[in-house]
């Protein structure tokens, strides 16, 4: 293939230049200079004509289901043809095992063949997962390939049901002069991906690292290219993974799947709120269970915290699944409001299994746990509670307080605490005693009594 000119542009200002520079001329910021593929070697799709809109028909089967009821529902309901999807992730999560299980499951349903392109490990090394997970088939070609071109070549040559990458750090373009691996590398191979599943309705997976530089050269650099992007999260401590979409052109984003990783691979979790609690002990102080919505589905969690004294000097504060700053601001609601003395004193707060929420109905929960630590009196083991708190300690409503209620209800929570004004709007009550609370003193009062 000949070589043709490569130029570096700017990811600041855009200014292009023939070769590289640390600092950009122009703009005169440092290492934003990327190397591109130079003009003239423009892909050139078929010749379209506009359609109008209502001329445009939807197939029936457009998504083709995983058969794997996790993935599907991050995907909004199975694989689209030419979508291509961008797996994300740390290095070992199980991000190759959960794309081999899929397209194993994919194949039986659509038929066809999958092109496996394994740059990261041998064809050896793949097996060997393969049949660790129990899966033998003609149909999933493995090709140890990492150049693009020829890639590119065996996707016309095959024409297969899908395509996956094993990794986008390993594939290279030969019309570029940087290593694998770099933001022009990542972007050009992954755009020319895109154009090729466009072009036949190959559905592609992409793997990708998220590296150390993250930011850099990891999978956000094509957040805006692919059409889905899925990240796969969990830590090695825990045996459960999280996917959870980040973007998805072909349905909603913030679902998640949950995931358990075993000996013999992945095993979908249908009901994670059961998982999630449980090791719980139902008579410690410092936890609250509550209800938090991932996506369109309530999960239940538990919320840990202990509050001991302070040995040196300043009082540590340390979070893990919730936000920080959130957390210092409802210790401060609780000092000035509760009247609770925690100046000197360490607080850590956790959400059990490693899972991470980001929504305000987990402000009553936490500050019922600290409370509960702090004064030793635990929480029922048959109570959960939400509800957002404000910096005047009053208790807020919450969204789809039904759907969290439903949930515990199923889980076999016997009583609720809820934002007073979610009560008062409740169609349903779920089976369950409710308590409505206005301010973080009933709150408190209604689930610390000895
Ligand atoms: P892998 O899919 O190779 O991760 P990634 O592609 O994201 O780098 O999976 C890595 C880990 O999963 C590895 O540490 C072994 C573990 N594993 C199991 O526990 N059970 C299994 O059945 C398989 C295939 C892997
Ligand atoms: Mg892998």
């Amino acid at each position: 293939m000949s070589r043709t000119k490569t130029v570096y542009t700017c990811q600041s200002c855009g200014y292009a230049s023939l070769k590289w520079l640390g600092r950009c001329p122009d703009c005169g910021s440092w290492n934003t200079l990327v190397e591109e593929a130079g003009s003239g070697r423009k892909p050139h799709l078929s010749a379209t004509s506009p359609v109008p809109l209502s001329g445009i028909t939807l197939g029936a089967d457009h998504r083709t289901p995983t058969l794997i009821g996790e993935l599907d529902r991050v995907l909004g309901g199975g694989v689209v043809a030419g979508a291509v999807v961008l797996i994300g992730g740390d290095p070992g999560v199980g991000k190759s095992t959960l794309i081999l299980q899929a397209m194993s499951k994919l194949l039986d349903s659509s038929g066809g063949k999958c092109l496996y392109v394994s740059g990261e490990e041998s064809a050896t090394q793949l097996k060997l997962r393969a049949s660790r997970l129990g899966i033998d088939s003609d149909d999933i070609l493995v090709l140890s390939e990492t150049s693009l071109e020829v890639i590119i070549e065996e996707i016309e040559k095959t024409r297969p049901a899908c395509v996956v990458i094993d990794s986008i750090q390993t594939t290279y373009s030969e019309e570029l002069q940087s290593a694998p691996g770099t933001v022009g590398q990542v972007r050009e191979c992954s755009s020319r991906l895109m154009i090729q599943a466009k072009r036949h309705g190959i559905p592609t997976f992409i793997i990708g690292h998220v590296t150390k530089e993250g930011a850099i050269a990891g999978p956000r650099v094509l957040e805006h290219i692919v059409d889905t992007v899925l990240y796969f999260e969990g830590d090695r401590s825990h045996s459960f993974r999280i996917l959870r979409t980040v973007k998805n052109r072909f349905g909603s984003t913030n679902e998640i799947g949950v995931f358990e990783m075993t000996d013999s691979g992945l095993v979908e979790i249908t009901n994670p709120s059961e998982l999630f609690l449980r090791e719980r002990s139902s008579d410690a102080s410092g936890s609250a269970a509550t209800s938090t919505i991932e996506g369109t589905r309530p999960l239940i969690v538990e919320i840990q915290a202990l509050v001991s004294p302070t040995t040196f000097g300043v009082p540590r504060r340390t979070s893990i699944g919730v936000d920080g700053q959130r957390v210092n601001l409802l210790i401060a609601v609780l000092e000035k409001i509760g009247g609770l003395h925690l100046g000197l004193t360490d607080i850590y707060v956790n959400v059990v299994g490693g899972l991470r929420i980001a929504e305000p109905a987990t402000d009553l929960p936490i500050i019922l746990s600290i409370a509960s630590s702090l004064r030793e009196i635990p929480i029922a083991g048959d109570t959960f509670v939400f509800g957002e708190v404000g910096l005047s300690g009053e208790i807020r409503a919450v969204s789809q307080a039904e759907a969290r209620l439903n949930e515990g209800g199923k889980i076999g929570f016997k009583r609720a605490v809820i934002p007073e004004s979610n009560l008062k709007r409740l169609k349903q009550d779920a089976g369950l005693h409710l308590t409505g609370v206005s301010d973080i003193h009933e709150a408190m009062e209604s689930v610390l009594r000895r």
